[in-house]
């Protein structure tokens, strides 16, 4: 399995922070928030790692990560994200590099207490389809909200005004290779973006889908209260932590 980091995007959500440089790049409490979707990865056993970047600081990454020798990775790669396509987007530019492979991807922004290494040794057994992990929040509305049907996900709505229930979609997901040749079937959504709830959609679906509920805190760090509330979760307790 390979694993795929996307840190694309303008951050607009965190301007002026974001005016001179990539979101990824700012710091969540003692190090940068790339770090931790890549420490994320690595705990998993994931370390065949793709970062996909953008916008006019992109080279930062390069001169922040190198090879990732810091991770105790060997190599990191890397390819760039014109402009703001959406998440399923930019996943789609890491089809060449993937090969066969399945695929984990991590959003660049988003933070967990714990890791993900029994999810991904589940995703593997099961062999093909795609995973997604839920967490109960208070403010469904920011997130795509899954609505549960026995043990499935019966479909997935990305912000919904009046959510169906309180289970967010977090960014963190597991597909076989079939996810390059779905995303070239997506439209664009209202907000011109490929989204990647209509991938999660789709393989649900399919009947392929499974889920598993994240144990521990997760937050994304993508606006000022939740970048806020990262860097306080990371210093009351670490993130990543491997227990
Ligand atoms: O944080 C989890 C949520 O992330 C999910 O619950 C939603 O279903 C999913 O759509 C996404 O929602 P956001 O609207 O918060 O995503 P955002 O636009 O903030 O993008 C999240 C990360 O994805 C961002 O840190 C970098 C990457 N990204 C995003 C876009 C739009 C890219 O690499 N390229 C892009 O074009």
């Amino acid at each position: 399995m390979k694993g795929v980091i996307l840190a694309g995007g303008l951050g607009t959500r965190l301007f002026p922070l974001t005016k001179i440089t990539n979101k990824h790049l700012l710091p969540i409490y003692d190090r940068p928030m790339i770090y931790y979707p890549i420490e994320c990865l690595v705990n998993a056993g994931v370390d065949d790692i793709m970062v996909v970047t953008g916008g006019r600081k992109s080279g930062d990454f390069l001169s922040l990560l190198g090879n990732g020798s810091e991770f105790g990775l060997k190599h990191l790669n890397y390819t760039y994200q014109e402009g703001e396509g959406g998440i399923a987007e930019a996943l789609g530019l890491a089809e060449h590099w993937a090969g066969d492979d399945d695929i984990c991807v991590v959003l660049g922004d988003n933070i967990i207490e714990k890791n993900i290494k029994a999810a991904v040794e589940d995703f593997r057994a099961q062999g093909k389809g795609a995973k997604i992990m839920l967490k109960k929040v208070h403010d469904p509305e920011r997130f795509g909200v899954a609505s549960l049907d026995g043990d499935k996900v019966s479909k997935i709505v990305e912000k919904p005004k009046q959510p169906e229930s309180d289970l967010a979609v977090i960014g963190i997901y597991m597909y076989d290779n079939r996810v390059f040749d779905i995303i070239k079937t997506l439209e664009p959504s209202n907000r011109g973006e490929l989204e990647i709830t209509d991938v999660n959609n789709w393989y649900i679906q399919d009947g392929t889908m499974t889920y598993e509920v994240l144990e521990g805190w997760w937050t994304d760090a993508g606006t000022f209260p939740s970048l806020h509330k990262a860097a306080n979760l990371v210093a009351d307790g670490g993130a990543n932590n491997l227990d």
